[in-house]
């Protein structure tokens, strides 16, 4: 596992929008598995800035993302379809018809889910998978005790995760109970992933994921076992990890290995 880390959540949001468009231009036809939350809204910023001003292009690419709530339709403000539109999707040059997420309205979820798993592994691969990081160690909306190999299905949201989520929705009753969520084996069989992370609410899971036991008590513990993971973390998300000095004598500044 790399972990890389940066001064501060703006740097750590870049060196993760650089990592997605350094996969993008060496091949511009890549499948990237793309995630939502408050932390992934600089990251797409960032990505939209690089195809105003650099030219970045989605034009050739795919995506498919990570999750969905159960029960809300893509055109609701708080569906995370809704999200991918505008933190990402209506301003840069994705053909729509190549951008993936599982439908939340689906008349029957679990039919949904399998038929999403299906669609990833018809694409091949999801070459770059970025992901964010529950307070509570899930990876999508793999809660703690999902099975490490799982595929696309429903998984009920923890009350923690519906109370963080709460800032999203006008009342917090109206966070959906259910999700559709690629499994932990479907987002291990990505090429790549890459984890954001920041602040020092994080500190503590961010610890146990990169140092603690790989368990599904943590979800994202399991990345420990994907032969190329990057984990990219700001100052206060990493306070809690005791080989911090190994990672910075690594990777000095979150740059790349000087060998
Ligand atoms: C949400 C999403 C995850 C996301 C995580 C962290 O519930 N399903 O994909 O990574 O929780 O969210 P945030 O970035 O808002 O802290």
């Amino acid at each position: 596992m790399k972990v890389l880390i940066l001064p501060d959540a703006g740097a750590a949001a870049d060196r993760t929008a650089d990592l997605l468009s350094a996969q993008l231009r060496a091949m511009p036809s890549s499948v990237l598995g793309l995630a939502t939350g408050g932390t992934m809204e600089a990251v797409y910023a960032r990505l939209v800035r690089l195809h105003r001003e650099e030219g970045l292009s989605f034009a050739r690419a795919s995506s498919f993302n990570l999750d969905e709530y159960v029960g809300l339709p893509p055109d609701h403000p708080c569906s995370y379809w809704h999200y991918m539109r505008q933190q990402l999707f209506d301003h840069v040059d994705i053909d729509l018809a190549n951008a993936h997420l599982p439908q939340g309205d689906a008349a029957d979820p679990e039919a949904e889910a399998i038929r999403y798993e299906a669609a990833i592994s018809d694409a091949g691969q999801i070459d770059l998978q970025l992901l964010g990081l529950g307070l509570n160690g899930h990876i999508g909306f793999n809660e703690p005790t999902s099975s490490l190999n799982s595929a696309t299905r429903i998984k009920t949201l923890t009350r923690s995760t519906r109370d963080a989520n709460a800032r999203f929705f006008t009342r917090p009753e109206d966070v959906p109970q259910y999700a559709i969520t690629m499994g932990i084996g479907t987002i291990l069989r990505a090429a790549e992933v890459v984890l954001l992370a920041y602040g020092a609410a994080k500190a503590g899971v961010v610890a146990q994921m990169i140092e603690g036991p790989v368990t599904a008590s943590c979800p994202a513990s399991v990345l420990q076992m994907h032969q190329k993971a990057t984990v990219v973390i700001d100052e206060s998300a990493a306070s809690q990890l005791r080989l911090r000095d190994y990672y910075e004598l690594v990777h000095p500044a979150g740059g790349e290995a000087g060998l």
